[in-house]
């Protein structure tokens, strides 16, 4: 049977672990230049429809240097913007396929592609979620900190795609989450929350990073919503990672952010290139991560 990756509840706390683990050893190959090539042959599809540098790159090289190719389809030259419906073309990109990856709007149309594709679908963001990244983000945590159980990470900004993914990695791996933002832009609340943890909705970014390990942020209008602009940006001023935020946390805490950044926004330049940063080695974990991934999912299933 096929395994999709649409959401972080799609893997077990177990199975998070283990992919981590695996991460860490194609990492080190890496560093050693080992050749390691599970995906030889393979064909891995990305159809896109909203910009991207970490995800497209960190997939298409990820494939590569696992022995296969990638493909980048930007959906306005793909038929789905000409009327041909999402369920054909699962079923006939299935055909040439071993996988896809997809970023869009519409969580839903996600669903629907992996449910009529007979290949593994990766979410590579939707605007209800961000699973690629936060599992990124937890290997990096584990990296820097030696576990992720435990952690408190305060999330501060705008309620978005990120929260919601961090939200049910925070239940599912054990972790202490403080999400701040202004009531009127407070994250959706994921189905299938996890049992463990603790997920906190504050408002007052001062309090939500008292005692954190890792203060996280993300841009404040995320792709698609540029209209909300203006409105947005006002009430999200008290929370932008600055000094004096970092200096409230716990001394060394982590300063963490998915990127692209806006500095001088959601992050002031002074914290995203200070000591407690750690934005591009997260960054550069995209790619260990996502190896484990595709290779978790594209190699032929063990008996
Ligand atoms: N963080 C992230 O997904 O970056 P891109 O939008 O550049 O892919
Ligand atoms: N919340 C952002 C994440 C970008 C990686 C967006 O959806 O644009």
């Amino acid at each position: 049977m096929k395994k999709d990756f649409l959401s972080i509840s799609d893997f077990s706390r177990e199975e998070i672990l283990e992919l981590m683990q695996k991460s860490a050893e194609l990492k080190q190959k890496r560093i050693d230049h080992v050749t390691h090539h599970p995906l030889k042959g393979k064909s891995l599809g990305m159809i896109f429809s909203k910009h991207s540098t970490r995800t497209r790159i960190s997939f298409e090289v990820g494939m590569f240097e696992l022995g296969g190719q990638a493909l980048f389809l930007t959906t306005d030259q793909l038929q789905l913007t000409r009327g041909e419906s999402v369920e054909d073309s699962a079923k006939v990109l299935s055909r040439y396929l071993d996988g896809v990856v997809i970023r869009t709007y519409d969580h839903a149309d996600v669903v629907n592609l992996a449910r009529h594709a007979s290949i593994p679908v990766i979410n590579g963001l939707t605007d209800l979620n961000h699973p690629v990244q936060i599992m990124a983000d937890l290997f990096t945590i584990q990296e820097k900190l030696g576990k992720v159980e435990g952690v408190k990470v305060a999330y501060l900004g705008d309620g978005n795609n990120v929260t919601y993914s961090w939200m049910l990695a925070a239940s599912v791996m054990d972790m202490h989450l403080a999400v701040a933002c202004p009531k009127s832009h407070q994250p959706e609340m994921p189905e299938n929350m996890g049992s463990l943890g603790k997920v906190e909705l504050l408002e007052d970014p001062m309090e939500a990073v008292q005692n954190a390990d890792v203060i996280y942020t993300d841009v404040w209008v995320s792709m698609g919503q540029e209209d909300e602009s203006e409105e947005k940006i006002k009430r999200l001023q008290p929370y932008q990672i600055n000094q004096k935020l970092v200096d409230a946390a716990n001394d060394g805490a982590l300063v963490m952010h998915c990127l692209p950044a806006h500095r001088g926004m959601e992050i002031s330049s002074e914290v995203m290139d200070g000591k407690n940063s750690i934005v591009f080695d997260q960054a550069e974990n995209r790619l260990h991560v996502q190896k484990a991934i595709l290779e978790a999912l594209l190699s032929p299933r063990k008996q």
